[in-house]
């Protein structure tokens, strides 16, 4: 992931209904036709409560070291904060961002990060650096409330929204597959998002939205990220989010196309075709979706009446990571 203009993707939305041929209309209709439900209407959350005590990755990979630990050094969520000292052209990069230990973003902007001191938090440096261009923008300064009041939630685990504290940089285990039962050693499907047991569409949708639906805000805090959402709960209890038509065709299709399957399954329940049809997040790879028959979502992406092969580039862009 070099460089923020990438193969696939400018085409908006907007466009994308302008040439929407009958196959897009009749799902598209379908999907209007489906009875709208209430997104917030099954299930609990964890507002209010303690942030639980989550088992430490390194715990669940004592166990799960052959099938998960290799791919898991270099996984995007596992890495999403990294040590600064890894990146080559590190001495170059602290001469700007003077005192920074953690960096994150890879393609459009890297952002600096260092500990402020006290437990669980960083400071986040407001200038950034382009790979592409190599150049620098913002202002050179340290900020030490914004990390956590903005981009805790989605970049860290573990993170308390009142303190505006995390447990640990990155992302672990816990924030996808939650809390582990001891039993589920006897009996994998105990675990949310295991292969054979049957995880609801909308407690998956809920869980992968819980960072990728950017652009929304908890009605508890106000802040753009859930408030102590643990895996199995439904994120639209708390988290309040746009998902008109108006509003995804305002994203760019590595978002739009998150938006579309996230309210067709928690709006119209149309429950066949989640995140993990097309995504494995272990392998990192989206191979699984070039088998699957050509349905309206393709067409977020690909473009309509011309081989699946054409890639329109998209400038990757988002308010919410400051992209
Ligand atoms: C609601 C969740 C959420 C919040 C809040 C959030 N991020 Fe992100 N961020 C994400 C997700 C999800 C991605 C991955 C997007 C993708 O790959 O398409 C991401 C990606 C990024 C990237 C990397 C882009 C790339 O491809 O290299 C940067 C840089 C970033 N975020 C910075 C920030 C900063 C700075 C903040 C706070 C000001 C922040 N983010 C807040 C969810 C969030
Ligand atoms: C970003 C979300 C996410 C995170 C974080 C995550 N997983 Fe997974 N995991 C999944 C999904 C989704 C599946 C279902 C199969 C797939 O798509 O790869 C899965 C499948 C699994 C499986 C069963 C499949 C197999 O290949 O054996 C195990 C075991 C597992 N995860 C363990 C872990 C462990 C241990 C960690 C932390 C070190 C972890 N996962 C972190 C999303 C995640
Ligand atoms: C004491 C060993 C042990 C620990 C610790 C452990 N697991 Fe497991 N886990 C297992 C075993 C054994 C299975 C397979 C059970 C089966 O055969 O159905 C399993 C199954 C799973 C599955 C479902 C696999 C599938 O086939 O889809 C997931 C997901 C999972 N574990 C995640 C985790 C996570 C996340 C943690 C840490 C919070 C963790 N495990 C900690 C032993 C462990
Ligand atoms: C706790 C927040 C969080 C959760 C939960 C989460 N993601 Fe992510 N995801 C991120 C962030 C942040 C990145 C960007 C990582 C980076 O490149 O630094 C990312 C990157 C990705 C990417 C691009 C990188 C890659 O691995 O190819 C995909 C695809 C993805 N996530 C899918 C999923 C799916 C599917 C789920 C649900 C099973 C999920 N994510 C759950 C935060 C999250
Ligand atoms: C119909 C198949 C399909 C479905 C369903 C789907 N995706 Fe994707 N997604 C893709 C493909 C293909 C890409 C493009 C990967 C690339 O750019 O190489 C992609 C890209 C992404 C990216 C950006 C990856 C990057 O490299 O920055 C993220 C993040 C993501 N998807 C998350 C999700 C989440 C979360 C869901 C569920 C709400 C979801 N996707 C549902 C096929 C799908
Ligand atoms: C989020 C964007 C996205 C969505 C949605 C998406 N694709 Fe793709 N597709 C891509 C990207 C990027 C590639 C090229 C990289 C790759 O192979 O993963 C691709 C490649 C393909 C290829 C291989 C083309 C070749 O090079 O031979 C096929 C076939 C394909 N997609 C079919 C589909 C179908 C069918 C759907 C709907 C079920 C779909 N795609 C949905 C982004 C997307």
């Amino acid at each position: 992931m070099v460089g923020c203009v990438r193969r696939m993707r400018s085409l908006r939305l907007s466009k994308f209904f302008a040439v929407a041929s009958p196959l897009v209309l009749i799902h598209g209709l379908h999907a209007l036709a489906a009875p709208e439900q209430d997104p917030a209407a099954w299930g609990s959350n964890h507002v209010g409560q303690p942030v639980p005590e989550y088992e430490d990755g390194n715990t669940c990979l004592f166990c799960h070291r052959t099938s998960i630990g290799p791919s898991w050094q270099t996984e995007k969520h596992a890495t999403t904060i990294r040590a600064l000292a890894e990146e080559s052209n590190a001495e170059q990069l602290k001469q700007k961002a003077s005192g920074a230990e953690f960096v994150f973003g890879r393609g459009p902007k890297f952002r600096f990060l260092k500990p402020t001191g006290a437990y669980g938090t960083f400071s986040l440096f407001d200038a950034s650096w382009s790979p592409k261009d190599k150049e620098w923008s913002g202002e050179e300064r340290w900020d030490a409330a914004k990390f956590g009041a903005n981009c805790a939630g989605c970049h860290a685990s573990g993170v308390d929204s009142v303190e505006k504290t995390f447990q640990m940089p990155s992302l672990d285990c816990h924030t996808c597959h939650g809390l582990a039962v001891p039993e589920h050693a006897e009996d994998g499907t105990l675990m949310l998002l295991s292969k054979k047991g049957k995880t609801p569409a909308g407690v998956e949708v809920s869980i992968c939205g819980s960072c990728h639906l950017r652009g929304g805000k908890s009605k508890s805090t106000g802040l753009p990220f859930p408030n102590n959402f643990v895996p199995g709960d439904n994120l639209f209890k708390d988290f309040d989010l746009d998902l008109s038509d108006e509003r995804i065709s305002q994203e760019s299709p590595s978002d739009a196309h998150i938006f579309r399957i996230a309210r067709d399954v928690a709006v119209f329940g149309l429950n066949d075709v989640t995140c993990t049809t097309c995504h494995d997040v272990h392998g990192e790879s989206e191979k699984k979706h070039v088998q699957m028959p050509r349905r309206a979502i393709c067409f977020v992406c690909h473009t309509q009446n011309e081989p699946l092969t054409t890639m329109p580039t998209e400038k990757r862009q988002n308010v919410t990571c400051e992209y």
